[in-house]
């Protein structure tokens, strides 16, 4: 059984959306799916009072209000965590999951935020490295728009460097990731399909794959680290 948690403190970012997303892959990959809702917003278990009959169930587990029992049968236990948690709390929570990915928004200040929250999980002891294994994503990211890029290619013609907004605040973020040995698993961008799925208690496998190429294509590296030894930690239960 493996226990995948989307968490960080700052709201916003994507953990729901990640979170049932991912669901929606592994169930549709025919695996048995709780998707565990620990926010008391509710956003998950909205997502999965929506979802058509006919698409591959996913249970659903009223988290912060029910005890958390799965059948040992179970093959994926996706965990929403709410925005916010710290100290003890924080520790509880992360000590349920294996695996924890933390998306974040590709600006200064969620990325400062993002920082922030690594540290208290990793140095302050609220995560141990044998116990669970932690990744980043950026996720919400504008891509260039044509002017950009017409601007980048006239200016790489004449060899002068022009450098995106986004460019940098990855590398900002890769830096800070690579200091601390953490991997950096998915750029997603911002869009659509990812609202259009949402309304429908759908993810975006679920839609035309022609309309959600591209986003798919983007979680590939994040699901492949998902599927590696370096996103499970020794041993798992
Ligand atoms: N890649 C994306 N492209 C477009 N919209 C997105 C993307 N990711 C998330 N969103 C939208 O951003 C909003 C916030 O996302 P979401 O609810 O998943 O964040 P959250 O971290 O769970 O928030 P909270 O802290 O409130 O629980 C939602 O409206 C969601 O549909
Ligand atoms: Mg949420």
């Amino acid at each position: 059984m493996r226990k995948i948690m989307l968490l960080n403190a700052k709201g916003g970012c994507g953990k729901s959306t990640i979170a049932t997303n991912l669901a929606s892959y592994y169930a549709m990959l025919g695996k048995s799916v709780v998707l565990a809702d620990f926010d008391r917003q509710g956003s998950s278990t909205e997502w999965l009072e929506a979802r058509p009959q006919d698409r591959p169930a996913i249970r659903g587990l009223v988290a912060w209000r029910d005890p958390v029992r799965v059948a040992r049968s179970t093959d994926y236990v996706i965990m929403d965590v709410p925005a916010g948690a710290h100290g003890p709390v924080l520790t509880a929570l992360v000590r349920r999951a294996h695996t924890l990915i933390v998306p974040v928004l590709p600006s200064p200040t969620d990325i400062r935020a993002a920082a922030h929250f690594i540290h208290e999980l990793l140095l302050v002891g609220k995560i141990v490295r044998d116990e669970s294994r932690l990744a980043v994503i950026a996720n919400r990211v504008h891509e260039n728009s044509a002017i950009q890029n017409s601007m980048e290619h006239v200016l790489n013609s004449m060899s002068i460097s022009y450098s995106t907004l986004n460019t940098q605040i990855y590398h900002n973020l890769e830096r800070f990731l690579s200091r601390l040995k953490i991997p950096f698993v998915a750029t997603l961008r911002e869009s659509n399909n990812y609202l259009v799925a949402d309304a429908r208690g759908l993810g975006i496998f679920d839609l035309n794959s022609s309309q959600a190429h591209r986003d798919i294509e983007q979680w590939q590296p994040m699901l492949k680290w998902l599927e590696s030894k370096r996103s499970i930690p020794d041993p798992v239960d």
